[in-house]
């Protein structure tokens, strides 16, 4: 199959995923799960359960790994409804629609967030269950990615470094890899585990994860400023603004898209040592450089 079709095929699967295990919109309380669906379905790019299910793919996988993409997919979720937050970055517009507690209330987002987080462990441990190694695998490496020294850490110095002129570019690696590469790591390695990965393969998976979501992030920096809004689908030009520290603000924009290349390179290195060579994620990560949103 070819590498848009093999894509669409993914991001099907993952849509199906979502309706299938994502409690229905008319589940009491109705408001709360309709937030949880309205943000899940406003459509993003699926780039953490599609690399799930393809670095499952590229390690045999033994186990499906649906459940696990759509874990992703939820806790990826979340982080955007609070970073959105008024109290976070303050943002109108997600995915091309009203941000979540513009569309409900800031309580019903809040909330949202907090029970898509929770769906994402409920998922593992529902789904894999009769595979416990797997299963507390699974957990773990989520955990330790949306944990305080990790996603929220990310998160947290990236709300001070926005007060603090003091910050560095060594910070600024810090914040990137933790607010947004963690979670990509995790991603690809919770692929791994689904496929049966072993301690080289999943070691290769984490550091392909690394350099992948660092350049994500730095790509993400740059839109930011080079992208309009609709293609966006969110407020573009917003991190200016904000006093946000970036890759562009510290870098500038040459630079900063001089590291986007070279980290996307360092993850194909990793991608390609993986047993078939890992072509859709190799490509995969030559298409999110080159993204337009
Ligand atoms: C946005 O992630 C937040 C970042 C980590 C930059 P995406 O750009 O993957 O957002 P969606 O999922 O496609 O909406
Ligand atoms: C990504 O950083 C934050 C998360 C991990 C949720 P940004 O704050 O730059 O993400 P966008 O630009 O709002 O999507
Ligand atoms: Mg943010
Ligand atoms: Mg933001
Ligand atoms: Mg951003």
């Amino acid at each position: 199959m070819d590498f848009t079709r093999q894509l669409e095929a993914y991001r099907a699967r993952v849509e199906r995923g979502l309706a299938e295990l994502v409690p229905a919109a008319n589940v009491r309380p109705v408001r709360l799960h309709e937030a949880m669906r309205y943000s899940l379905q406003a459509g993003g790019k699926r780039l953490r359960p599609v690399l799930v299910l393809a670095a499952a793919d590229a390690c045999g996988a033994r186990q499906d790994a649906l459940p696990a993409a759509v874990a992703l997919e939820c806790l990826h979720t979340y982080s955007l409804v609070h970073d959105d937050l008024p109290c976070m970055d303050n943002d109108d517009l997600r995915r091309g629609r009203p941000t979540a507690h513009r569309q409900f209330d800031e309580a019903t987002a809040l909330l949202a967030g907090d029970a898509l987080l929770t769906l994402a462990f409920q998922l593992l441990a529902r789904h894999y269950a009769a595979t416990p190694v797997i299963c507390t695998a699974l957990t773990r490496e989520l955990a330790d990615a949306a944990g305080s020294e990790q996603l929220i850490g990310g998160q947290m110095e990236d709300l001070l470094a926005e007060k603090n002129p003091r910050t560095t570019a060594t910070d600024l690696v810090f914040i990137h890899r933790n607010k947004t590469a963690a979670i990509i790591s995790a991603s690809l390695a919770a692929g791994g585990i689904c496929g049966g990965a072993g301690d080289h393969q999943l070691g290769l998976l984490r550091d392909a994860g690394r350099h992948l979501g660092l350049a994500f992030q730095i790509v993400d920096d740059l839109l930011d400023i080079t992208a309009d809004t609709a293609t966006l689908g969110k407020t573009a030009g917003k991190d200016a603004r904000a006093g946000k520290f970036t890759y562009v603000t510290l870098h500038g924009l040459e630079e900063a898209r001089r590291q986007a290349a070279r980290q996307t390179e360092s993850a194909q290195a990793a991608m390609r040592a993986l047993p078939d060579g890992a072509p859709f994620l190799t490509r995969l990560a030559a298409e999110m450089l080159a993204r337009n949103n």
